[in-house]
Formats: C-alpha cells, structure tokens, sequence
C-alpha cells in the first residue's frame, strides 16, 4: 500500500480535498470527503474479495481515494466531476509511482463513475460503480426526500 499511502500525502491530493471541503460546507446532500472515499475504497475492497474481481488492492484504493477529487469544479465552472477527477487524477498517479497502464486503468474508472453502463463490467470500472453508489448511507439520510438519486438508485438498505 505504499503508492496508496504516497497519494494519501500528496501535496495536490491535500489541496484538491480542501477545496472539496470548502465547497461542501454547508451542502445537505452527500459529500466528497476523504470519508466518503475510503469507504468506497474499503466497500470496493470487500467486492472485490467475495466476488473474486481479482483486482490488485492498490488500484481498487487508488480509483477510489481519486475518484471525486474534482468535485470542486462541478461547483465552480459546472465540469461533470468525473471529467474533472480524471482530469487531475493521472499527475498524482504518475507522481506516486503508478506506471502508464495502470494510470490509464485507474482514470478511465474514474472517468465512467457514474456511467451507469459499466455496472455489469467485472473490472475496475464495475467495481468502482458500485463501491461509489453502495457506500450512501440513503437508508438513513434526512435529505433522501429532496435528493435528485432516482428512487432505483438510492440505498434502501444496508449492504456492507
Ligand atoms: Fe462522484
Ligand atoms: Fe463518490
């Protein structure tokens, strides 16, 4: 996990989730904080263990500790977050050590996160799809009512 832990200290990494902070202060809905991507990155974990995704445990980590880090710029400029987090997302990668291949692999999941069409795909994508949806606590949420997730989409029970 030593690339993981490297990502985790990475100067722009801290910047990008203090700007995700500052622009979700006072929002109702879910937010794109460090919590909110280790789970993903755990509940990712635990797919990819009892469904035998066979994905190495420092991709699964490294998509999910990335995959929202450009949260930001939805609030700023309107950019879908997920262009935005695979936008930002390979400078980091590169610089803690993850080569061409595997940075293509992490940012093209990023970049289908809330592209439905992958959830069925046994690869990182899928796995990334469903950690991210999975990990939303809606069951329990007092913003469920005025949340824009479709009914079929939010959490009604608790999985991991
Ligand atoms: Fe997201
Ligand atoms: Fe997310």
């Amino acid at each position: 996990m030593e690339r993981v832990n490297k990502i985790l200290n990475h100067d722009l990494y801290k910047e990008y989730l203090e700007r995700n902070e500052q622009a979700e202060a006072e929002r109702r809905f879910c937010r794109h904080n460090v919590g909110h991507l280790l789970d993903v990155a755990r509940i990712g974990m635990l797919f990819n263990l009892t469904e035998a995704y066979g994905l190495p445990e420092e991709l699964v980590y490294a998509a999910a500790l990335l995959h929202d880090i450009g949260r930001f710029r939805q609030y700023e400029d309107g950019t879908p977050h997920e262009r935005a987090s695979a936008q930002l997302a390979p400078q980091i990668l590169r610089e803690c050590g993850f080569d061409d291949n595997e940075t293509d692999v992490i940012t093209e999941a990023i970049g289908n996160h809330r592209n439905a069409a992958v959830l069925e795909e046994r690869n990182l994508n899928g796995l990334l799809y469903r950690a991210d949806k999975a990990s939303r606590a809606c069951y329990i949420c007092a913003a469920a009512q005025e949340c824009n997730w479709s009914g079929r989409k939010k959490n009604q029970d608790l999985i991991w």
